[in-house]
């Protein structure tokens, strides 16, 4: 099979294809030379038979016997070469022939019989019962004699005559010898005709293939614009070129989104570290009161947090992302859940001044799931929203089990500027931030959605966005029910 698997593509199905071819072509020699052999022998079978018959004809009724000795006259005719020859109708089988009685006696003869025809017991038998006999005999040096025995009846009996006729099978045998050479001759051309055009076939077959690698190839991280040639025919090579490119872009777009996400992280954190600079530099440039130094180190010491909250977010981010995050699954009742959730959040709303509205109809408690990252999760969306809607506003959070799938859903929905829609594919990107005047000034960095997302997927989940600018957001977050729960 290892050494079956070394074999080229190429050359396994040149091969193939040849043994195929062979198969066949043995396959029709051997009909073939059935087929012929069987003819041959049904037509001396044949020719010897009527030979006979006619023989036996002329023996008896024939207008020349009338008046003379039959025997003579027939001793005669069966001198004529030509006479069997006629009788016969064939010019191939060349045949011989004899009138004998039982006691061995030749009537009559053909010139060409060298040895008396030999007379088995086995035809005698039959021809006591009027029946012909056709037997094969190999005489010595001499090519195999086909004979047939056929009994001289008057009313129904046997009068003790036999007529023989026989023919050499050398004309057959050197038919059926020639047949096989040929077929012998022919085989290994046949063989090399498939071999070399089944290897031209596959090779041409193939050539989209190696197109394709040739292209693949060039492909690096830098050169992922490639794409590999699609064959015109619509087939599997075809749907491999289209997959392959499908693939290829979304490597593209992912890696295009990375090198955006490593930009932004440099971004984000060099405007508070120049902060931090420029306020230790200016702190050092002259000696100042007390009260200057703890102003500027009240500032560095808050831009250190931000950054700090940037980092550790991206870190949770990057191990959400890659599932290397320590979870611990706790059960918990969905009123505790919520109520610490709410619990948390509620400064911010009142800072906005917009009312949170809950509607819980998820009345299976415990559920299972990971208490922190979940309230993160949703902590972020109820942020959003809060700071995306008008002051004295309201945002409805509902918590329900999804029919269909049995999932836990949990959707918040605000009645504030909405997303445009050219944005909407994006805001799950990290650092990504819709152009909007209350952006300018919110001062968040954009990780809170894709942080949301990676949580929520922790969770087996998914979350979808719904938007219509200057109407409202619904985001809903849905979580697996994790199994021994509810
Ligand atoms: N409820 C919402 N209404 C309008 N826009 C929103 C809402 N939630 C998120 N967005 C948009 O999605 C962007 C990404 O959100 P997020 O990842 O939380 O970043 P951040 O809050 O730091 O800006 C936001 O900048 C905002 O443009
Ligand atoms: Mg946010």
């Amino acid at each position: 099979m290892i050494f079956y698997e070394r074999i080229p593509v190429r050359l396994r199905l040149a091969v193939g294809h040849a043994i195929w071819m062979a198969l066949l072509f043995i396959g029709m020699g051997i009909s073939v030379f059935k087929l012929v052999e069987t003819n041959l022998n049904d037509s001396v079978n044949a020719t010897l038979i009527s030979s006979a018959r006619a023989i036996r004809k002329a023996r008896f009724t024939g207008d020349s016997f009338q008046h003379a000795d039959k025997n003579t006259v027939l001793q005669e005719m069966l001198k004529n070469p030509a006479y069997l020859e006629q009788l016969s109708g064939n010019r191939v089988v060349r045949p011989i022939a004899q009138i004998i009685n039982i006691s061995g006696r030749v009537h009559s003869k053909t010139d060409n019989v060298s040895a008396t025809l030999p007379v088995t017991p086995k035809a005698l038998s039959r021809a006591e019962n009027g029946l012909s006999t056709i037997e094969t005999f190999t005489l010595k040096d001499n090519a195999p004699l086909r004979q047939v025995t056929m009994p001289v009846m008057q009313v129904g009996h046997f009068t003790g005559d036999l007529i023989q006729v026989g023919a050499s099978l050398r004309h057959t045998e050197d038919t059926l010898a020639g047949l096989i050479l040929i077929l012998w001759v022919v085989l290994p051309f046949v063989l090399l005709v498939s071999i070399l055009f089944g290897y031209a076939l596959t090779t041409s077959a193939l050539k989209p293939v190696k197109d394709i690698s040739k292209t693949a190839e060039k492909i690096s991280v830098d050169q992922l614009h490639l794409r590999l040639p699609v064959p015109l025919a619509s087939d599997e090579l075809r749907d491999l070129s289209i997959g392959f490119n499908k693939l290829l872009a979304r490597l593209e777009d992912s890696v295009h989104r990375l090198r955006r996400f490593t930009a932004d992280v440099s971004h984000e954190l060099r405007t508070p570290l120049a902060v931090i600079r420029g306020e230790a530099e200016l702190a050092l440039r002259k000696p100042r009161p007390a009260e200057s130094y703890c102003i500027s180190l009240q500032t560095v010491e808050k831009e250190a947090c931000h950054m700090t909250s940037i980092v550790e977010d991206l870190l949770l981010l990057a191990r959400a992302e890659s599932n290397s995050v320590a979870v611990t699954w706790e059960s918990i009742g969905m009123d505790i859940f919520l109520a610490e959730l709410v619990r948390s959040i509620h400064p911010i709303f009142q800072q906005h001044q917009v009312t949170l509205e809950v509607v819980e109809t998820f009345h299976e408690a415990p559920f299972t799931c990971a208490p922190g990252y979940l309230a993160l999760a949703l902590k972020n969306i109820l942020i959003n929203a809060a700071k995306h809607s008008e002051p004295d506003s309201k945002v409805v959070f509902r918590v329900y089990k999804e029919l269909g799938d049995g999932m836990i859903a949990f959707s918040v929905q605000d009645y504030g500027e909405g997303i445009p829609e050219k944005d909407l594919g994006y805001i799950f990107d990290s650092f990504f931030r819709s152009d909007t005047a209350r952006n300018r000034f919110s001062g968040g960095v954009g990780i809170g959605l894709s942080l949301a997302k990676a949580l929520v997927k922790l969770h087996g989940g998914v979350i979808s966005v719904q938007s219509k600018l200057n109407v409202g957001t619904v985001f809903t977050a849905k979580i697996k029910m994790r199994e021994g729960m509810v």
